[in-house]
C-alpha cells in the first residue's frame, strides 16, 4: 500500500485531496499545526502529525516511510503576520528538505494557473520560487496549476445576496473555476502519472458577467450588475500598495489581477458552478469552506 503525507489538509482543497487519496486506497498521514482541526475529517486519516511548516524542527521525521508528499500549503486568507515567502516558499522548502532526507518517490505541489504570467505579484513570486527549487531537487514531482476554486466564487453569491454584482471592465474576461472534489482527482491521479506540470480548470468556461448572472439566478433574484472601470483597479492597487502591508494588498492584488485577464485552462470535472451556488445559497454570511 502506498503511503502519502498531506500538508494542507485543513484547507479547502486539502480536505478533498485527503478524501480522494483515501478513496483510492492510500495510507494517509495528515499534517496540521493545530491537531484539533483534523477531528472533523479524522475518518480519512491514518495518522495525524502535529507541526508547523514554518518551524523545521517541528517537521522532523514527517516524511519517514512516506512514498508521496502532497502540499497545498499557502497563504490565502490567513492572518498570521507571516509573509508569502515565509509560508508559500520557505514552509514548502522545509517540507521538501524532509522529503529529500527520506527519498520519497514523488512530491505533488499545488500552484496557481498562469503563475508564470503573474510572477510579479508577491504571492505568486513565492510559489514560483518554490517550484524552481522543486524542479532542481532531484525528486520526481508534479506541479498542479489550477484555475480559481469554487470556494472563491462564493464572493459572487455574497454580492448577489446583497443585491448587486460588480465586474471589472466589460466583464467579458473568461475563467473556468473548479470544484475542490474535481481538482482533488487531478491531484491524486498525478501520483501515478507522468505529467510534471498540469494546467486545469472546471468544465464550464464562463465570463464574469455570466458568473454574476448565475449567482442571481440561483437566488431567484433580478440581475443587477455594475461595471468598475479597469483604470480604477490600477488606482486602487497603487493606493493599497502605498498605504497597506503585503498581507492586506497581496490577496486583493491577486484577485484583481485574475479578474482582469483571460483565465481559461484545460477543462476537467463534473461539478457545475450553478449547482454549487444552489447548494450554498442558504448559508449565512460566512460560508464555510474549510474544516
Ligand atoms: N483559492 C483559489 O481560488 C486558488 C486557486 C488556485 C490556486 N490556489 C492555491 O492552492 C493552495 C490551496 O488553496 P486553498 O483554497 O485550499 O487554501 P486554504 O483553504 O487557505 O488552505 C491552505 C493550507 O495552508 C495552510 N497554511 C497557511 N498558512 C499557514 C501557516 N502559516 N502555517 C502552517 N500552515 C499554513 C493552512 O493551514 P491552516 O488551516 O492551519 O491555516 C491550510 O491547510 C494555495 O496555495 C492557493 O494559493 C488557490
Amino acid at each position: 500500500m502506498q503511503k502519502v503525507l498531506i500538508a494542507g489538509a485543513t484547507g479547502y482543497l486539502g480536505r478533498f485531496v485527503l478524501q480522494e487519496f483515501k478513496k483510492q486506497g492510500y495510507w494517509v498521514r495528515a499534517l496540521a499545526r493545530d491537531a484539533a482541526r483534523l477531528e472533523s475529517i479524522s475518518e480519512y486519516i491514518d495518522e495525524a502529525f502535529t507541526g508547523a511548516v514554518t518551524d523545521p524542527n517541528s517537521l522532523q521525521g514527517i516524511c519517514k516511510d512516506m512514498d508521496i508528499v502532497f502540499s497545498s500549503i499557502g497563504i490565502t486568507k490567513q492572518k498570521d503576520n507571516l509573509t508569502y515567502m515565509d509560508v508559500d516558499y520557505q514552509g514548502n522548502m522545509n517540507l521538501l528538505e524532509e522529503a529529500k532526507k527520506e527519498g520519497i518517490s514523488k512530491f505533488i505541489y499545488v500552484s496557481v494557473f498562469n503563475a508564470e504570467k503573474m510572477k510579479n505579484l508577491k504571492g505568486i513570486q513565492a510559489k514560483v520560487r518554490f517550484e524552481e527549487e522543486l524542479k532542481k531537487s532531484g525528486l520526481d514531482y508534479s506541479i498542479i496549476y489550477p484555475n480559481g476554486f469554487f470556494s472563491d466564487m462564493l464572493d459572487y453569491l455574497k454580492m448577489a445576496k446583497k443585491g448587486r454584482g460588480y465586474v471589472f471592465g466589460s466583464g467579458k474576461y473568461r475563467i473556468n473555476p473548479i470544484h475542490g472534489e474535481d481538482l482533488a482527482e487531478v491531484c491524486v491521479n498525478a501520483a501515478d502519472g507522468e505529467e510534471k506540470e498540469i494546467n486545469v480548470g472546471g468544465p464550464d468556461i464562463l465570463t464574469h458577467n455570466e458568473i454574476v448572472a448565475i449567482a442571481f439566478e440561483s437566488l431567484n433574484k433580478k440581475i443587477k450588475i455594475s461595471r468598475i472601470p479597469i483604470w480604477l483597479k490600477n488606482f486602487i492597487l497603487a493606493t493599497l500598495r502605498f498605504f497597506t502591508s503585503v498581507k492586506t494588498y497581496g490577496p486583493i492584488e491577486f484577485f484583481m489581477t485574475v479578474l482582469t485577464m483571460e483565465m481559461v485552462a484545460p477543462t476537467y470535472g463534473k461539478h457545475h458552478l450553478k449547482d454549487f451556488f444552489l447548494e450554498n445559497k442558504e448559508e449565512r454570511s460566512s460560508l464555510k469552506t474549510r474544516v
